[in-house]
């Protein structure tokens, strides 16, 4: 634990403005007031914890994130509970899962505590912040940056943890999105990055999801990188199909994909609902059939951002496989129902998932 030297904002949002925000929230675009930001150097380890307004930051043009990428993310959300109280869902495992990121990019870790306390602090000063409409919460962004003013090519001794936040609606709009298979572009490597939450993973899907967008789709969906036939995720969430014996599959972690926490909330409660979820590989050619044949009676995306978001359809060069009636399938809207029941407060938190900030 450190001590936060809270600095409040001199130039507070106008509360009618935020208000008229709050009402509305765009994914991402609009901020709250203060950011929370650790440094690190070697030697010192992590100093300097504070709140403080957010601003732009200053950046030596040879810090060595601006070349060579060392950078690291989370999503997470704070939602205004039942009870009127602030709580964050499953903080800790995305604290474990950004060490684990760090790791992978030869970055300082950050103690999974002083992950929890930053974003709590930070949910705490800008409590006013976290909307309380229907499917409204105020999503949390912590990152790290190396920082070290030097060109050469090695593991940085100096990193900027920070903290952002935005208030946010859905991500998508109503009813079912359609996904763009990738039949070129893959997104991981065994042996690769995919499976850290890293910005270069995301830089690199950035063509994928501009195709998919041309070719009228929502969002895109990546191959395994061998040979191309296995499901794995997709741009920014996992992905789960419903077959017609009742039962889920969704693809394996086998290090190329995020271990989304979204996707393991939804197994978890997918068996607390009697209903079984396979971690097994999905070939991309029995979804096409499957979909076609009855077999795959849904799909969907899970992820922080999108919650449980239903798809409708996937498309590729070849044709589309649509599921169902292409509308939001009752499984997909069932377990939606189950997951932000529990992260509103609405339902008991049998496993402890919610975190108490205010
Ligand atoms: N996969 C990718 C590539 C993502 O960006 C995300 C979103 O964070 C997920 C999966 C879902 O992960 P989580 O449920 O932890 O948000
Ligand atoms: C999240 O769900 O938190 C992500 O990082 C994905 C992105 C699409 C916003």
């Amino acid at each position: 634990m450190l001590t936060f030297s809270i600095e409040k904002t001199d130039t507070p949002t106008d509360a009618k403005k935020r208000a008229e925000w709050l009402a509305n929230p765009v994914f991402g675009r609009i901020f709250t007031d203060h950011m929370a930001i650790i440094r690190y150097s070697e030697g010192k380890g992590w100093h300097d914890a504070k709140i403080t307004a957010r601003k732009p930051l200053s950046i030596d043009p040879a810090s060595t994130v601006l070349h060579y990428g060392q950078e690291i993310f989370e999503g997470m959300k704070a939602y205004r509970g039942a009870d009127g109280h602030i709580k964050s869902f499953r903080p800790e495992a995305n604290a474990e899962r950004f060490a684990a990121s760090a790791r992978r990019m030869g970055m300082a870790v950050l103690p999974e505590d002083l992950f929890v306390q930053a974003v709590d602090e930070l949910v705490r000063i800008d409590q006013d912040w976290v909307p309380s409409g229907e499917g409204q919460s105020l999503y949390l962004r912590p990152f790290m940056i190396s920082n070290e003013v030097f060109l050469g090519v090695k593991p940085s001794t100096e990193y900027l943890f920070i903290v952002i936040g935005c208030p946010v609606g859905a991500y998508f709009g109503s009813g079912a999105v359609s996904v763009w298979v990738s039949e070129f572009f893959t997104r991981a490597a065994i042996g690769g990055t995919g499976e850290a939450k890293c910005g270069g993973n995301y830089a690199g899907s950035l063509v994928a999801q501009a195709e998919a967008k041309e070719k009228g789709c929502d969002q895109v969906l990546f191959l395994d990188a061998r040979e191309r036939r296995y499901v794995e995720e997709m741009g920014g969430m996992n992905i789960m199909f419903v077959r017609n014996d009742g039962k889920i599959v969704t693809p394996p972690l086998g290090g190329t994909i995020l271990r989304g926490i979204t996707r393991n909330s939804i197994i978890r409660l997918a068996a607390d609902n009697g209903i079984e979820v396979l971690e097994e590989p999905v070939d991309i050619e029995e979804v096409f059939s499957g979909a076609a044949s009855g077999k795959y009676t849904e799909a969907f995306a899970c992820g922080t951002a999108a919650v449980l978001s239903p798809i409708g359809k996937l498309r590729r060069p070849s044709g589309e496989a649509v599921f169902g009636n292409g509308e939001p399938g009752p499984i997909a809207i069932k377990l939606k129902k189950i997951l932000t029941d529990v992260q509103s407060g609405r339902a008991p938190d049998k496993h402890s998932w919610l975190h108490d900030i205010v």
